[in-house]
């Protein structure tokens, strides 16, 4: 996700703004980027860089002394790759307005057509530069610079937090936000505004977190709160305690943790502009697919490791079930060394949080050159498997920083979902309402998270009674399969217990041999098609004394009887349910780590990004 910063006071503008992105490093970018009012005001400056602050520090050395309010960006790459001409600052034709922009501007293509027909030249890939276009346009039509930036963000739909810098009012800055977050920091004659608290800790504590909708124009002396319809708005001053460290993690004690509460806003990101007011699908990104070609695939090829194969195994039951067409699930490691069955009939689906897995990254390249077409499901723009594929459909998940992956598990998930909905629209096997009902399922996904975030005690107190356990296992049929082996590697990953997953169906062919007293069998039991029989399988395991903790849809009771725990979520899809079903093992995974002193956000021996072989 992007740093905004912006200041305004005595201090040396861009200095300050650098130091505050600084603070919000830890979050990743690919670029970054600064505007400063310079020459009391009359000019805009704008100086950006592809790469690290320290790229962009290099060329500010005329302008780091130099007083004038500044704005700066770090940017993670959404609309556009990495490059200097996408970095933010954007500003209008004139160079008089200069822009920083965090979140998605969903109609960005209809205005960016509209604004180019009157003659605006665009000098980025952006969905941002839009943006500052039209508040130029609002504004030489007569309207004070505030009239005009409501004007523009009225017409604008999607997600943002945008501050503002203009030659035309050097000394105020503007700031809005829809959904992603924005912070006030209140100083003595000098104000702040960042995308995150850490920023500003080292100048104020007090601090106005914004809320949705809320528009803010900032002097050096004044803040003044209003709603994007102009009413004024009232928030609570804030005074952070945290320390920098516990800042950076917006409060959470782990980023583990903070990215497990961010998982309704990843999925709702992730589904952002790519579903129509008519709940159909609309994936641009494979635009350069023909109606024929995507009908000539036969055969469907899923290359991933670690989370992102266990995504690739949800995938599979709903690619083979909507689609009808075999769906092979490969570990890339094992798929680039063994005689892979995939030519030129084959789509191949990778799919990668970083984009730089080094065998995922060579199943491409096999897959490539056998033929087959690639299309990725990737988190990181401009990454390399990003850039070596056909067409990349974007997780929108921001930084994933804790090496246990969760909010990029889920929203691979939904990509992946999207894009089976997306081939079914075109290929018309269904009908329109039964896909409509699909998608409207999937945008209920972010609630459902949201409602078992929500019962995050029961799970600490769980957590409590099963932390000194030693042994998991972890059961379920078809997409509760999937989800078992997901929510096995968690508890493995951090809490460095044996924890294994098998179908559920398996379990008499040996794993049964080691259930006694003081196993642990989480038994995924969310298909009701599927309920009679882990019903059966879990009463074998309690029969020899197992404890057994049934994961179930709310409104099931059957399993009340046997099971020593029972985990309710909310009812989804069958086939959605791995999104929901997931969270409170991620959770229990996350608390029994804890509990037993370990190293969460960086486990021994395990790697973020793996990027050998
Ligand atoms: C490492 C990470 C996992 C991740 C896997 C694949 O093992 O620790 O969380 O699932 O790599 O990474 P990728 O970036 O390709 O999704």
């Amino acid at each position: 996700m992007c740093g905004i910063t912006g200041y305004i006071g005595n201090r040396p503008g861009v200095r300050t703004v650098i130091d505050m992105l600084r603070r919000l490093e830890y979050r990743g970018y690919d670029s970054a980027g600064v505007a400063v009012a310079t020459h009391g005001g009359k000019n805009i400056e704008i100086v950006k860089a592809a790469g690290k602050l320290s790229v962009l520090e290099g060329e500010l050395s005329d302008y780091w002394d130099k007083q004038g309010a500044a704005i700066g960006h770090t940017r993670w790459a959404t609309h556009g790759g990495p490059t200097t001409p996408n970095a933010h600052p954007h500003y209008s034709s004139d160079g008089r307005i200069a822009l920083i922009h965090n979140g998605i501007i969903e109609n960005f293509q209809q205005l960016r057509a509209e604004l180019q027909g009157e003659g605006y030249v665009f000098t980025s890939e952006t969905d941002t530069e839009t943006l500052v276009h039209l508040i130029e346009r609002e504004y030489k039509r007569g309207e004070v610079m505030e009239q005009a930036i409501r004007d523009a963000l009225a017409r604008v739909t999607g997600a943002y937090s945008i501050v503002l810098v203009s030659a035309h009012e050097p000394d105020v800055l503007y700031a809005a936000k829809t959904a992603s977050p924005l912070i006030v920091g209140l100083g003595e004659n000098e104000n702040f505004l960042a995308s995150d608290i850490p920023a500003v800790l080292p100048y104020t504590r007090q601090v106005v977190v914004l809320e949705d909708g809320d528009f803010v124009r900032v002097t050096q002396a004044s803040v003044t709160l209003t709603t994007l319809a102009g009413e004024r708005a009232h928030r609570e001053l804030f005074t952070v305690t945290w320390d920098e460290q516990t800042a950076e993690k917006g409060g959470f004690p782990h980023f583990m943790l903070k990215e497990i509460y961010e998982q309704p806003r990843a999925i709702a990101d992730t589904l952002r502009g790519r579903i129509t007011p008519e709940e159909t699908v609309v994936l641009p990104e494979l635009d350069g697919f023909t109606r024929e070609q995507l009908a000539a695939f036969t055969r469907v090829q899923i290359v991933a490791c670690g989370t992102a194969y266990h995504a690739g195994m949800v995938a599979k039951r709903f690619w083979e079930h909507l689609l009808r067409r075999p769906v092979e699930v490969s570990v890339a490691s094992e798929f680039r060394y063994g005689d892979p069955l995939v030519g030129t009939d084959t789509l191949c689906l990778v799919v990668s949080q970083s984009g730089e897995t080094a065998d995922t990254l060579a199943a491409l390249r096999e897959a490539r050159r056998h033929g087959a077409a690639i299309v990725s499901v990737v988190n990181v723009v401009g990454s390399s498997i990003a850039r070596e594929s056909d067409a990349v459909v974007y997780t929108q998940a921001g930084p994933e920083i804790s090496v246990a992956s969760t909010k990029a598990y889920v929203t691979q998930i939904v990509a992946l979902n999207l894009l089976a909905l997306h081939f079914a629209f075109v290929e018309g096997r269904q009908s329109a309402d039964e896909l409509t009902a699909y998608v409207r399922d999937l945008t209920a996904l972010p609630d459902a998270v949201e409602s078992v975030l929500g019962g995050a005690l029961l799970v600490e107190e769980l957590a409590e009674r099963l932390a000194s356990r030693t042994v998991f296992f972890y059961l379920g049929r078809g997409y509760d399969y999937a989800v078992s082996l997901e929510a096995a590697l968690k508890l493995k990953e951090i809490s460095y217990l044996h924890a294994e997953a098998y179908a559920a169906g398996e379990m008499k062919h040996g794993p049964l041999a080691l259930v006694e007293p003081g196993v642990v069998v989480v038994c995924f039991s969310t298909e009701p098609r599927l309920f009679d029989k882990m019903l059966s399988n879990i009463k074998e395991v309690a029969a020899r004394g197992g404890t057994v903790l049934a994961v179930v849809p709310e409104n099931e009771t059957r399993a009340d009887a046997s099971a020593d725990e029972v985990l309710r979520i909310p009812v989804v899809r069958p086939e959605f349910s791995p999104v929901v079903s997931v969270v409170p093992l991620q959770l229990l995974a996350y608390l029994i780590a804890r509990a037993r002193g370990c190293e969460i956000d960086q486990p021994r021996n395990l790697a973020k990004s793996v990027t050998v072989e």
